[in-house]
């Protein structure tokens, strides 16, 4: 039966269970880990082969390129050259942890990963049982998040199960992810370094490091980014945002009494204190609306239990760009789809 599920705690972590996932990347097989963000879909990254794979398992499109994963700073000098100061500054502070660089590639890194580009995403994650993994299996692994291609990224060993049983050899199940968003992403392009994703860490640490950071913009498709694919990140249920403001709570009660007289089955995301406004609904309280960290960490789970209530639509309440707000209003905007008009 597949997937193998072993438990660990990731604070008594058990050597044993980690060696056989460690083997089974060896032997080509597609392991799922925790990371401090959410959970990854590894495989041996100098195996184009075992890499083919996780595109299959996941369906995804071919030309979106993967994250290496790797265990010590020196490593990222195997798979990227040409580093610039900048990055190295970023990675020496912000690593391990929810930090993505891209930089120019070296030939240790196939096409299949870098999808024909000539950069490479390279992270060192944090959570004891991701760097574990990676430690023992003594070669990067390339790893997406563990969801199916535009779903929500999975925060727990039950998403990834609900998305790729059946499809993946390992999962190992080291209980929810603690940050709850992916890894912020970012690129150096001729002395610029511009965000490509917003995500663990926060766009004011990374400036106090590394200086001026451009974010780009959701809808630059001139970039080769993660905003590459404007739905993404999306629920079964379609996502329609609510601006903040004094007319919020007015609006969203509005939007969701025609949209369940229209016989639609309407969920509410909504911030902590909201929630009173909207007891005759089915809401669920995604935090402090000041509060991103605490968002982020729930977002992705809520989004999956609308859909397994089988939810069709939900009105989810804007909420503050500040911190790690930053990367949870975009991943609600990506769930929102791209404007209509
Ligand atoms: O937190 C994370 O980053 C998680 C954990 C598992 O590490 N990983 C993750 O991977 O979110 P994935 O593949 O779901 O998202 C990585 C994004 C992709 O959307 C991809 O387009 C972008 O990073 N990316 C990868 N390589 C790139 C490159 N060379 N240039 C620009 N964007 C790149
Ligand atoms: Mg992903």
């Amino acid at each position: 039966m597949k997937p193998r599920i072993l438990t660990i705690d990731p604070n008594n972590i058990d050597i044993g269970l980690i060696k056989q996932a460690a083997e089974a990347i060896h032997n080509r097989g597609l392991v799922a880990f925790p990371t401090e963000t959410v959970y990854g879909l590894g495989a041996n990254a100098l195996d184009s082969r075992a890499v083919t794979g996780i595109f299959e398992a996941k369906k995804r499109p071919l030309d979106d390129p993967l994250i290496l994963h790797i265990s010590k700073i020196d490593d990222l000098f195997l798979l990227a050259k040409n580093v610039p100061p900048e990055a190295e500054k970023l990675v020496n502070r912000f690593w391990p942890g929810p930090l993505t660089v891209v930089l120019e590639k070296t030939d240790m890194v196939s096409d299949i990963i870098s999808t024909g580009l000539e950069t490479v995403a390279v992270r060192m994650p944090s959570n004891p049982i991701a760097k574990k993994l990676i430690e023992l299996s003594d070669v990067p692994i390339a790893a997406p998040s563990a969801n199916l291609f535009g779903k929500p990224s999975p925060t727990s060993a039950k998403h990834v199960m609900d998305d790729l049983k059946g499809r993946i050899d390992i999962i190992l199940d080291g209980g929810p992810t603690e940050i709850g968003v992916e890894s912020t992403v970012i690129e150096f392009v001729e002395g610029r370094s511009i965000i490509l994703r917003p995500g663990g860490v926060e766009v004011d640490l990374i400036k106090e490091i590394a200086g001026d950071v451009e974010i780009a913009s959701e809808g630059d498709h001139t970039i080769k980014s993660p905003g590459k694919y404007p739905q993404h990140y999306s629920p079964n249920a379609k996502v329609i945002l609510v601006e903040k403001g004094p007319q919020q709570v007015d609006e969203l009660l509005s939007q969701v009494k025609r949209l369940t007289s229209e016989g639609h089955k309407a969920g509410i995301l909504a911030s902590q204190g909201h929630e009173e406004y909207y007891k005759t609904f089915n809401v669920k309280v995604l935090g402090p609306g000041e509060n991103g960290e605490i968002c982020a960490s729930r977002l992705f789970h809520l989004l999956r239990e609308f859909d397994s209530e089988g939810v069709d639509i939900i009105a989810a309440e804007e909420i503050n760009e500040e911190g790690l707000g930053l990367a949870v209003m975009n991943r609600l905007r990506k769930a929102a789809g791209p404007d209509p008009e």
